[in-house]
């Protein structure tokens, strides 16, 4: 696979007029698009289809969870849109569905295990017995069982992750700053050739490249940064 498939640009921006003029600047330095809710729900499905038609690929960050019916029919319609990865919540019923939803199309399925702002607290007040770590594992293993395609996680889970999973399902961190890059809100951060040797297939990178002076040198230099650590 080509460096420059394995980053995927968050486009965390408050408009379709934003979204565009980002792609613009990122030219064919970016492959990759992730939406989120802040897009997806201002206008920003369309704008994505669009990004398809052009010959980018769309990861639809939108973490499905309903009943199995409901989740099949929208994964169904996720599907025909053209997105290359859509995200939902590893339940098992809920990837069951979503996987089914899937067939004879190229869309790709990736779990969320336990969401990276959950801390043992949290999951206690949520009604689980088990700690974060124990759920992430029993997760990761039902998502390899069920068939799904790959899970979100943070780059210091892949090395764990990746001795559950397997080499079949894809790994794909968020947290990633290049050395010298703001954290933000980030707790868990790592640079791009760690999260790579960590076992990452895929990086999620939003401010780092949507807030820098120069998107298009941002991001050449990941994609630099990635095909060095490959080597
Ligand atoms: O700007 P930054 O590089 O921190 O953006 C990371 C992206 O990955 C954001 O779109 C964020 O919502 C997403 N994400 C994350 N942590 C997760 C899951 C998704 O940061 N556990």
């Amino acid at each position: 696979m080509d460096a420059r498939d394995r980053l995927i640009v968050a486009l965390d921006v408050p408009s379709v007029k934003d979204a565009e003029s980002m792609v613009t600047r990122l030219g064919n330095s970016v492959s990759f698009y992730k939406f989120g809710y802040q897009l997806a729900f201002a206008g920003g499905i369309p704008f994505a289809a669009g990004l398809i038609a052009a010959g980018k690929q769309v990861f639809l960050d939108l973490k499905l969870h309903d009943i199995g019916n409901t989740v099949t029919k929208g994964v169904e319609s996720v599907a025909q849109m053209g997105a290359t990865f859509l995200t939902v919540h590893a339940y098992p019923q809920t990837m069951r569905a979503a996987v089914e939803g899937t067939r004879g199309s190229k869309l790709k399925i990736l779990a969320v295990t336990v969401l990276t702002s959950y801390d043992e607290s949290d999951m206690k007040a949520a009604g689980y017995n088990l700690g974060v770590s124990e759920l992430v594992a029993r997760r990761a293993e039902q998502a390899r069982d069920i068939g799904i395609n790959g899970l979100v996680c943070s780059p210091e889970e892949a090395a764990n992750l990746r001795g559950i999973v397997g080499n079949n399902l894809s790994l794909v961190t968020p947290g990633i700053r290049p050395a010298g890059a703001a954290a933000g809100d980030q707790k868990r951060i790592m640079t791009p050739a760690k999260a790579i040797a960590a076992g990452a297939d895929y990086l999620v990178v939003g401010r780092p490249i949507v807030e820098a002076a120069d998107p298009k040198a941002a991001a050449d230099a990941i994609v630099a940064e990635i095909a060095e650590a490959k080597k």
